[in-house]
């Protein structure tokens, strides 16, 4: 109930803020500045929760598809009656897949569920909405209570107030888009801080795929799909004190095939990333955001960028496995992107690492600070909605205060320029297709 209360309460809000500040001025007039305007410490990306219909077969088929080991539960076995979830990890990389029990089992013990914000209704709703779908976006913050504190008082839509756990982690949660939450968590100064929530035991090893390991090392962005940019990006910005950190239009891409605007969110130091995407009309083909807003009915969580320490490991691993449980990844460019990107990515890739791009089906793309490299999934589930992305992000290493090196956030974009690559490379396998098929006829006679 509390989220179609905070549903309407959102359309009233942007109702009024049809007038917002943000205004997109298109890629190449953006000037990047960061004004380092968090109004409370932000530290990272902490981990993601999906909602699902059933958690058991869901974590196991993610955690056999991207590497990832099942270190924690909490469970009927562990005595929590109202939901199951299983904690998938990388890496900083953490996963949480939940799904909740017999609705009259669970209301005979309300108080053994381990997620506090658990809500078996709201749970129900939103599955019969969104299917297989991200709940929360959980960043690690200083002070959970300073965060939601500040938040509700600077707009965000309150969705559960901190609660504290007897192992010291404290939780809250606002409004984020769609029926998506930003989770707040915090660690006190003893606590572990692996040791994720109260109520969670170690996966016994027999059903942890232990050993299991593809390079997957750390969330790099989180993107929404959202009906209108402007109202979306102002909230979070007003709530969170992110600044703006790129963005695109479908002007920008060079071709009106994107179908879709889109602007970057980032804290002090651009380590937490969260992209949001809007639909643009009245292109040949329907925009990609449109589609997913109908399917997945509205805004919600498009898609996780998962951050590799070696890409060509991960997909070897990955791409072994999408025929036997695994995920599918969207078709490989045609060779002429290859040949193209030969011109592109000389100086940053050998021809050896360009070779194993092509093999692979690897993207390149680059911006005026670095290089990345990137591939996409199909839909992880049943609907067009949802999808994973696996990157690696090349140069911009600058040291910090004591001397250590570092990669600056978000090097080398997202990928923007591949739409246009990409749409071009097409085009020109498709020319040499037409010009085989008048040679095959030519010999044919
Ligand atoms: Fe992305």
């Amino acid at each position: 109930m509390y989220s179609s209360i905070s549903h309407h309460l959102f359309s009233f809000l942007t109702m009024g803020t049809t007038n917002s500040d943000f205004k997109l001025v298109g890629y190449s007039n953006f000037v990047r500045i960061n004004p380092k305007s968090d109004l409370f410490p932000v530290k990272r990306f902490h981990h993601i929760e999906f909602w699902t219909g059933d958690a058991t077969n869901v974590s196991r088929r993610f955690s056999w598809g991207l590497g990832m080991p099942i270190v924690a539960k909490s469970d009927l076995s562990t005595g929590n009656s109202v939901h199951a979830s299983y904690l998938l990890r990388s890496g900083n990389l953490s996963f949480l897949f939940t799904s909740a029990y017999s609705p009259t089992i669970s209301s005979s013990s309300p108080s053994s569920a381990s997620i506090p914000t658990f809500n078996p209704s709201q749970f129900t709703s939103f599955l019969t909405a969104h299917g297989l779908a991200v709940r929360a976006v959980a960043i690690e913050v200083e002070s959970a209570d300073a965060a939601f504190d500040t938040s509700v008082s600077h707009g965000a839509i309150p969705c559960s107030p901190p609660t504290h756990l007897p192992n010291g982690v404290a939780l809250a949660e606002v409004h984020l888009y769609g029926d998506v939450v930003l989770r707040y968590i915090s660690y006190g100064k003893d606590t572990d801080a692996s040791s994720f929530l109260a109520g969670f035991e170690e996966m016994p090893e027999e059903a942890s795929f232990r050993g299991l390991d593809f390079g997957l090392r750390r969330l790099d962005h989180a993107v929404g799909n959202v009906p209108e940019l402007g109202p979306a990006m102002e909230y979070v910005k007003k709530f969170t004190g992110f600044h703006e950190f790129a963005e695109f239009t479908a002007e920008d891409v060079g071709t009106s095939e994107s179908g879709l605007n889109s602007a970057v969110l980032a804290n002090n130091d651009e380590t937490v990333l969260m992209p949001m995407n809007e639909p643009v009309y009245g292109t040949k083909r329907k925009s990609q955001i449109q589609t997913y807003l109908e399917h997945n009915e509205g805004a919600g969580l498009q898609h996780l960028a998962l951050m590799s320490e070696d890409i060509f490991w991960t997909l070897r691993e990955m791409r072994k496995r999408s025929g036997v449980g695994g995920f599918e990844f969207m078709p490989r460019p045609p060779p002429t992107y290859y040949r193209n990107l030969r011109g592109r990515a000389k100086g940053v890739l050998s021809e050896e690492q360009m070779k194993e791009c092509e093999e692979l089906g690897i993207l390149v793309d680059m911006d005026d600070q670095g290089t990345l490299l990137q591939i996409f999934t199909k839909p992880i589930g049943d609907r067009p909605t949802m999808f994973i992305e696996i990157i690696q992000r090349i140069g911009c290493m600058v040291k910090d205060e004591s001397g250590k090196l570092y990669q600056k956030g978000g090097c080398g974009g997202f990928g923007k320029g591949n739409f246009s690559e990409l749409f071009k490379s097409i085009e020109e396998y498709e020319k040499t297709l037409e010009r085989k098929s008048v040679a095959d006829d030519a010999n044919a006679a």
